[in-house]
Parts: C-alpha cells; sequence; structure tokens
C-alpha cells in the first residue's frame, strides 16, 4: 500500500526532518508548503512578493492561496505523498477531503508528532540551514561537520527569518488557535496517530515506522 499521508504538529516539532526520512525510505513525495512558499519569496515571485511579509509574522498565509497551490501540486502525483505543513485550517482539511476523491486519491495516515513547548523552543532555534542546497541542520541535534557550514557545499549556514524568538510565540499561538482543531478531526476519521516526537531523530523515526508497520501501509522491516 502507498502512504497518502500528512505529518501535523506544532512548529519545530519535527515534520520536516521525519518527512524526508519517510520520503528517501519509501520513494514518495514530501511536499512542504513552507519550503514551497520560501522558494517563492526567494525568487521574488508574485506569489513570494504577496506572502513574505505574513511569514516573516508568524501568521497564517490565507485557504484560498494554500488550497489552490496544493491542489495543483497533489493532481498530478501518481504516487504516495507526505503533506508537510497542508492542512493547516479546518477550511483546508475539508478542500482537501474534497479535491482528493477527484483525483482518485484518500488519505490513510495522519500523523500527529507531539513535543513539549520548551523542546520545540530549543529545536526552532537552534535551526539553521544551507541557503545554497536547503539542506537544514541543528546546532546541537544534528550539526553540521564543520562549525556553521554545510557538509555538502562549505556555504555559510543561516536561520530563518520566522526562527526569531517573538516570531516563534506567535507561530506557536497560532498554531494552537488554527491547527490544533484539526488533531480532533482527524480522530474523528480514525485517521489519527500521535507519535512521541521527543526521542532523537532516529528514535522518532523508529515509532513513525512502528505505526506505518501496525496500520499495514508499510511492510515490516
Ligand atoms: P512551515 O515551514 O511549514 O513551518 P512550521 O510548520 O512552523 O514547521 P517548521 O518547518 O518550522 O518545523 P518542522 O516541524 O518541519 O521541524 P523541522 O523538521 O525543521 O511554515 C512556515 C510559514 O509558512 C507559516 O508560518 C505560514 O506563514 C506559511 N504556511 C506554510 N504552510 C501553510 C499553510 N498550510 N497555510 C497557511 N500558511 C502556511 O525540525 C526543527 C529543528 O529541530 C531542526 O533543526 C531539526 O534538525 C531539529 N529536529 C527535528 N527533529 C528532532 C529530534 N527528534 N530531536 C532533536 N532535534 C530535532
Amino acid at each position: 500500500m502507498a502512504i497518502y499521508g500528512v505529518l501535523l504538529g506544532p512548529p519545530g516539532v519535527g515534520k520536516g526532518t521525519q518527512a524526508k526520512l519517510l520520503a528517501g525510505k519509501f520513494n514518495l513525495t514530501h511536499i512542504s508548503t513552507g519550503d514551497i512558499l520560501r522558494d517563492a519569496v526567494n525568487k521574488r515571485t508574485p506569489l513570494g512578493l504577496q506572502v513574505e511579509e505574513i511569514m516573516k509574522s508568524g501568521k497564517l498565509v490565507s485557504d484560498d492561496i494554500i488550497n489552490a497551490l496544493m491542489e495543483d501540486y497533489i493532481k498530478n502525483l501518481n504516487d504516495g505523498f507526505l503533506l508537510d505543513g497542508y492542512p493547516r485550517t479546518i477550511g483546508q482539511a475539508t478542500f482537501l477531503d474534497n479535491f482528493l476523491p477527484r483525483y482518485g486519491k484518500t488519505l490513510n495516515i495522519v500523523l500527529a508528532i507531539d513535543v513539549d513547548d520548551e523542546e520545540i523552543i530549543r529545536r526552532l532555534a537552534g535551526r539553521r540551514y544551507c541557503p545554497t542546497c536547503g539542506r537544514g541542520y541543528h546546532v546541537i541535534y544534528d550539526p553540521p561537520k564543520e562549525s556553521e557550514t554545510c557538509d555538502n557545499d562549505g556555504t555559510k549556514l543561516i536561520q530563518r527569518d520566522d526562527d526569531k524568538p517573538e516570531t516563534i510565540r506567535e507561530r506557536l499561538r497560532v498554531y494552537r488557535e488554527r491547527t490544533a482543531p484539526l488533531i480532533d478531526y482527524y480522530r474523528e476519521k480514525n485517521l489519527l496517530e500521535v507519535v512521541d516526537g521527543s526521542g532523537s531523530i532516529e528514535e522518532v523515526h523508529g515509532l513513525v515506522l512502528e505505526v506505518l508497520e501496525r496500520k499495514g501501509i508499510v511492510d515490516k522491516a
């Protein structure tokens, strides 16, 4: 069975990290709305110019913009996928429920990663990325070999604009108000699996694999 999954959870919990590991292992398409929007901002496209200030403030881009973008991405996929950062509101979740069947697809898993706020702040404050190749790091938990430079190309690592302390607080507030209700939404649809995200990257990956195997979505290793 292919994975048609959503990764849910507060900012910095490790959704992108786990999505990349799963996508590599199972040859899935990893769709991160945050990465798509940041790329648009960097390239100064009309979409990027429209969303830049909203993203810097830690608020959400409007459902209309995001839903149109995601339908365009997902409709042409033939294999499994992992959605990272979408849906993020009840409006986005109901839109996804309505459009997936039109393209012959249905979600089969929603993985909610759970970590306390103190650890989230540590993860976001220490996150760095390479502006050349996009690879992500953490200064303590997943450091580069040479201090603050990318292992792939030697570029100096930088911090995301929205990983500053005041924006992190706003992103957590927005998460609780707009995105956390999706936990009950997907629990009622019997799609939700909560994973303890407090361990190391490898430990969390192991827990995610256990869930996917138990649900019969991937074969046992
Ligand atoms: P987005 O990029 O989606 O940000 P986010 O949800 O806030 O998530 P992050 O990317 O910050 O964190 P993550 O959970 O992926 O953690 P990561 O794996 O990097 O969205 C950014 C903005 O775009 C939004 O604020 C909004 O404005 C807009 N947007 C995006 N989608 C939208 C939508 N659907 N609707 C409206 N607006 C939208 O890990 C974090 C760090 O921790 C890394 O350094 C990593 O190395 C480290 N780490 C990960 N796991 C572990 C572990 N187990 N132990 C130790 N360290 C770990």
